[in-house]
């Protein structure tokens, strides 16, 4: 697929789902099932940047993620620690900027310090743009972006406001993904993904293929995106 193929998406997200019943099925504890997850997400974004997305953005963990047993959390924050120290800041080291949304108050400091060195280190990358969304909540960040216009105390307009979204600078989503078989949003970029064309596949993230992927792109340039206005 070439870089300047038109009709191909400039800013994809995926809800990377299904890790754990991947595992469940195969007998396996469930962070094995995110290791596998946490594997095929750093094939995957070097795919989908080889194929010439410009912004990516991978849901890892919600707000309400963050009620799971200790166990698990604690098996996720060590995975989380292990491939932004050892692959995702060096992959974006190749030019890709990468970002982190959500909130950081609520992850261990150690991470949050983690994040904030490889968002500087990457800060120039002009290839791309990575972002993931640790601790994070659609509904949460539309709050914390309302109580900033209310300290600003004058009226927002649709962009203002949007700047103050914890997404703030990102483009409109062209093409939401969600794996693992659920037909939801799970509270993920309520405002962001207004426009968004959207594509549910069946696979379980870690089962989730660049030809899975590729699939979805090729369906997303069949779509007629008509933004509320009449067929031209
Ligand atoms: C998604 O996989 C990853 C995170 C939410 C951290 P799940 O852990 O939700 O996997 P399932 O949905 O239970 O299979
Ligand atoms: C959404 O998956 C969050 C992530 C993939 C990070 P969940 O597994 O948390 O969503 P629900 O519980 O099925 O809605
Ligand atoms: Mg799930």
């Amino acid at each position: 697929m070439a870089t300047s193929d038109m009709g191909a998406p400039y800013h994809v997200g995926i809800i990377m789902d299904g890790n754990g019943r991947w595992a469940k099925r195969r007998l396996l504890p469930r962070l094995a099932g995110h290791r596998a997850g946490m594997k095929r997400m750093l094939s995957l974004i070097e795919h989908a940047f080889d194929t010439g997305i410009k912004e990516l953005t991978l849901f890892a963990l919600s707000t309400e993620n963050l009620s799971r047993p200790k166990e698990e959390l604690d098996g996720l924050f060590d995975l989380f620690r292990l491939y932004f120290t050892q692959h995702i800041t060096p992959l974006c080291e190749k030019g890709i900027r990468l970002r982190v949304i959500g909130d950081r108050t609520l992850i261990p400091a150690d991470i949050a310090r983690l994040i904030a060195e490889a968002e500087e280190k990457t800060k120039g990358g002009e290839r791309a743009l990575l972002t993931f969304a640790i601790g994070y909540g659609g509904q949460q960040d539309i709050v914390a972006a309302c109580n900033k216009a209310v300290s600003e105390g004058k009226p927002q307009t649709l962009e203002s406001f949007a700047e103050k979204l914890s997404t703030g600078g990102m483009s409109a989503m062209d093409l939401l993904i969600r794996t693992g078989g659920e037909m939801r949003l799970s509270n993920f970029l309520l405002f962001e993904a207004a426009y968004a064309e959207l594509w549910f596949s069946e696979k379980m993230f870690p089962a989730f293929s660049d030809e899975d992927f590729d699939e979805a792109i090729r369906d997303y340039r069949t779509r007629d995106r008509r933004f509320g206005k009449l067929r031209k």
